[in-house]
C-alpha cells in the first residue's frame, strides 16, 4: 500500500511518517521544504530503518502537481499535513495562507477525482472552533467564524471536502481536528524546529531553557481560569502521528461512517500555560525564566477536546502524558543544541 504524504518532512508530517512505516505502509513524501529541512528523510530512515521515497514538489504548481500524480499512479491514500500554519504569519500575509492553504487542496483532490484515489486523511484544527461555548469540545459544536486568515483556511478546506464528498463517487475523507500538538519523537532524531522565533509555547519554552532565548513571555495571567493564564490540550505529537494510522486504515478496511468524518485528536485533558511551565521545571528540574506580559490578540481563553468520539469510534486514545511530552522535548532542544 503506497501512501502519499505532503508536507513529511514537518513536525507533524515527520512522525506520521515514521508510525506509517512502522506498520508497514510504503511512503511517498512530498515536500518544499519551506518549513523543514531535508536530512529529516535521514533522521526517519534512522528510526524505522526505511528511507522513504521523496520528491520536493511546490503544490502550488499546478502543472507540477499534474505530472507528479501521472508518474505516482498507484497511490492507495493520502495524508495531506502541507499548509502554512502561522496565527501571526496568516493575519500579516493573508493571501500567502488562501494560496498555499486552499489552491494546493483542491489541486491535490482534482488528482483524487481523476485517479479515484478513495482515501484522504485531512490535517484540520481545534482552530476552527474559536472560543468555545461549553467544554470539553465536541466534534459537533459550532465552527465559528475564525479569528484568523489560518483558522479560515482550515474551516473551508472542510467545507470544500464536505462539498466535494457530496458528488463525488470515491473520495472517502477523515478531517482530524488537532488540538495543540507538542512533545518529539523517543529518539531525539525528530521533532519541532520552528524557523525564526517560536510562535508555539513548548519550543518557546524549550528554547529559553536552552538559553537560545532570554526568558519566556506568558500571554497574560488575568483570564476567568484558576491560574489566570489560558487553557489548552496538549498532545503528545506521537500519539497524534498514531491517530493517522489508524484513521486511514478506518478507510482502507471500509470502516468510515460515512464518505465525511470528523474527529477531534487531544487528551481531552485541560493544561493552562503556568500548568506547563510548572511541569517542565519539575521534568528538567531547572527553574524556567518567565515574565507575565500583555494578553496575545486572538487567543481563545480555554479549549480543550471531548474525545469519546476518538476513543469509541475512530478506536484511539492518547497514551503519553504531558510529562512525556516535555521531556522529549527537552530532549529533542538539547540534541539540537548540541547540549
Ligand atoms: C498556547 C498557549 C498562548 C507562546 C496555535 C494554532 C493551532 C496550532 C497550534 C498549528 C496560548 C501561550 C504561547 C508564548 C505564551 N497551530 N503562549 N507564550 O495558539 O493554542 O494554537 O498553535 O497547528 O492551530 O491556533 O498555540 O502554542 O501558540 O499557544 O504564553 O511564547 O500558550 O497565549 O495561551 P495556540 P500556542
Amino acid at each position: 500500500m503506497k501512501i502519499l504524504v505532503t508536507g513529511g518532512l514537518g513536525y507533524i508530517g515527520s512522525h506520521t511518517v515514521v508510525e506509517l512505516q512502522n506498520n508497514g505502509y510504503k511512503v511517498i513524501v512530498i515536500d518544499n521544504l519551506s518549513n523543514s529541512a531535508i536530512d529529516v528523510l535521514e533522521r526517519i530512515e534512522s528510526i524505522s530503518g526505511i528511507r522513504p521515497e521523496y520528491q520536493e514538489l511546490e503544490l502550488r504548481d499546478k502543472p507540477a502537481v499534474i505530472s507528479f500524480f501521472q508518474k505516482h499512479n498507484d497511490i492507495h491514500g493520502i495524508i495531506h499535513f502541507a499548509a502554512s500554519k502561522a496565527v501571526g504569519e496568516s493575519i500579516e500575509n493573508p493571501l500567502l495562507y488562501y494560496e498555499n492553504n486552499l489552491n494546493t487542496l483542491v489541486y491535490l483532490l482534482q488528482e483524487c477525482e481523476k485517479y479515484a484515489i478513495a482515501n484522504f486523511i485531512f490535517s484540520s484544527s481545534c482552530t476552527v472552533y474559536g472560543e468555545p461555548d461549553s467544554l470539553p469540545i465536541t466534534e459537533s459544536a459550532p465552527v465559528k467564524k475564525a479569528t484568523s486568515p489560518y483558522g479560515n483556511t482550515k474551516q473551508i478546506a472542510e467545507e470544500i471536502l464536505v462539498d466535494l464528498s457530496h458528488v463525488s463517487e470515491t473520495l472517502q475523507t477523515i478531517a482530524l481536528r488537532y488540538f495543540n500538538p507538542i512533545g518529539a519523537h523517543k529518539t531525539a532524531e525528530i521533532g519541532e524546529l520552528p524557523k525564526g522565533a517560536p510562535q508555539n509555547l513548548v519550543p518557546f519554552i524549550t528554547q529559553t531553557a536552552a538559553g537560545i532565548r532570554e526568558e519566556l513571555s506568558v500571554f497574560g495571567d488575568d483570564y476567568a481560569t484558576e491560574d489566570g493564564s489560558c487553557i489548552r490540550d496538549y498532545i503528545h505529537v506521537v500519539d497524534l502521528a498514531k491517530a493517522h494510522v489508524v484513521a486511514l486504515e478506518r478507510l482502507l478496511n471500509k470502516k468510515n461512517a460515512s464518505n465525511y468524518e470528523v474527529f477531534n485528536i487531544g487528551t481531552g485533558r485541560g493544561s493552562s500555560v503556568l500548568e506547563v511551565v510548572n511541569a517542565f521545571e519539575k521534568v528538567t528540574n531547572q527553574k524556567l525564566n518567565y515574565k507575565i506580559v500583555d494578553r496575545r490578540p486572538g487567543d481563545v481563553v480555554s479549549v480543550y477536546a471531548d474525545t469519546h468520539k476518538a476513543n469509541n469510534e475512530l478506536g484511539w486514545k492518547a497514551e503519553k502524558s504531558m510529562e512525556d511530552a516535555l521531556e522529549s522535548a527537552w530532549k529533542w532542544e538539547k540534541k539540537v543544541r548540541g547540549m
